[in-house]
């Protein structure tokens, strides 16, 4: 974990982007039952965790910048001896105060009563809206009670935010410890990419393939996998989210294997797409090629002042011409790209964000014009080809082959650099890599 010092210093920035009236509420998600009483492991809100440090569940901050008193305010849970004994150890109030920086804590059941105090005569309220039913009733319950008491000078707040427009711009540049973090995801889930590729041969079962990918994520010190970790052999390759994960590998398989490793709450994200028996059959080796090229060419673009949209439409237009010249589509590539046809082999984005979340926090576009990018921006390239077992009117031999090659991209002031260079997707050096 980050040192405090980087936590108040991220919360100084964001209180003074908010400016002296605003007030801004930060909670933690609900935890979830998986089955009976059995609870999914706890995994704290990226934002909570990026203003704070805090992992416990039932934790809020509220954050009142120019406030005379109680600037950072956190509601958690109060240290319990007997809970601890079943759940695990708790800050507790004083650990709130004296470990992760708030002017002062409460127990977390009052937030309820405190909530109206702390937003009133507040500007503007920033809110993530419909994330937790129970808070947002918290938080109108609060604005209507401070409706009534408006004729005695508490009012409620004249505005609720959006946080995407300040706490997820911060989210959306990294900071040089932000990187390391990052850095090292990608270092870590590299090394699993290749050791998958090394284990996963005809015979081996795709869960084989996730258990050696999530143990080394965990084994070198991640927090597991950032997301569920895709293993498609053959046409489940075809399959975007797959993810049951329980077919045999069989041979003449690709394997397609998206996993990312989250390191310190930061998430790595890669694809590659190997030949099981360790060579590509001629037709694989078609797509698999069309798709390396046009990945390289988009990694190529990125710098400061493009746009993600500007990318993804030179992806959509070289796969077009890849997709009429394997035999997929047949027609002008102009038309092709205009009506859409290739959505029905590439029908994703080309990049997301890349940060706590693997889908990070930040705004695509600013009032529907995409936003160019930025140094301190990570950002994924990750152009693929699906053609479903039971496509019509397609090339025979291409039936049932899905490739996707996944890559994690900074932006730098003189243009980009690859984070995930490490992990190999030269098709010579994965067949080498498979017949090892
Ligand atoms: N692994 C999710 C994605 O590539 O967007
Ligand atoms: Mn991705
Ligand atoms: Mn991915």
């Amino acid at each position: 974990m980050f040192a405090p010092e980087v936590f108040a210093a991220r919360r100084a920035e964001y209180m003074r982007r908010l400016g002296p009236d605003a007030v801004a509420i930060v909670r933690s998600l609900p935890e979830r039952l998986r089955n009976g009483d059995a609870y999914h492991r706890f995994r704290q809100i990226s934002d909570l965790y990026y203003l704070t440090g805090f992992a416990e569940p039932d934790a809020t901050l509220v954050l009142r910048p120019g406030a005379e008193t109680e600037q950072v305010v956190m509601f958690v849970r109060p240290r319990d001896p007997e809970m601890e004994t079943w759940d695990g150890r708790r800050a507790g109030l004083e650990g709130a105060t004296a470990r992760y920086g708030a002017d002062v804590a409460y127990p977390a059941s009052e937030l309820g009563d405190k909530l109206a105090g702390l937003i009133t005569n507040r500007d503007e309220l920033h809110h993530a809206l419909g994330l937790d039913d129970e808070l947002d009733h918290l938080v109108t319950s609060a604005i209507a009670r401070l409706r009534r008491t408006e004729r005695r000078g508490k009012r409620p707040p004249r505005a609720v935010i959006d946080p995407r427009f300040t706490l997820h711009e911060l989210r959306l540049r990294k900071s040089p410890e932000e990187l390391t973090a990052m850095r090292k995801a990608c270092a870590i889930t590299a090394d699993a990419h290749v050791a998958a590729m090394k284990l996963g041969r005809p015979g081996t079962f795709e869960y084989e393939v996730e258990a050696l990918i999530d143990y080394t994520f965990r084994a070198r010190g991640g927090n597991g996998p950032g997301y569920a970790t895709i293993v498609g052999a053959g046409e489940n390759a075809t399959i975007l989210h797959y993810i049951e994960n329980t077919c045999a590998i069989a041979p003449g398989d690709l394997v397609l294997v998206d996993a990312g490793c989250e390191y310190g709450y930061y998430t790595a994200d890669i694809t590659r797409t190997w030949p099981a028996s360790g060579a590509f059959t001629p037709a694989q080796r078609r797509v698999y090629d069309l798709v390396l090229a046009v990945q390289q060419a988009a990694i190529e673009m990125v710098a400061p002042g493009t746009t993600l949209d500007a990318i993804h439409q030179a992806c959509v237009r070289r796969l077009t011409e890849g997709m009429v010249e394997l035999g997929l589509l047949t027609g002008a590539v102009d038309d092709l790209v205009r009506d859409q046809s290739f959505k029905k082999f590439y029908m994703h984005g080309t990049s997301h964000w890349l940060g706590l979340d693997v889908h990070d926090a930040g705004a695509y576009t600013d009032r529907g014009t995409p936003r160019p990018l930025e140094p301190g921006m990570v950002v994924t390239i990750e152009p693929g080809l699906y053609i479903a077992a039971d496509a019509p009117d397609v090339p025979v031999e291409l039936r049932g082959i899905g490739v996707r090659i996944e890559d994690d991209i900074l932006v730098t002031a003189s243009g980009y650099e690859n984070l995930t260079a490490a992990c190999p997707k030269e098709p010579d050096a994965i067949e080498a890599l498979c017949r090892a």
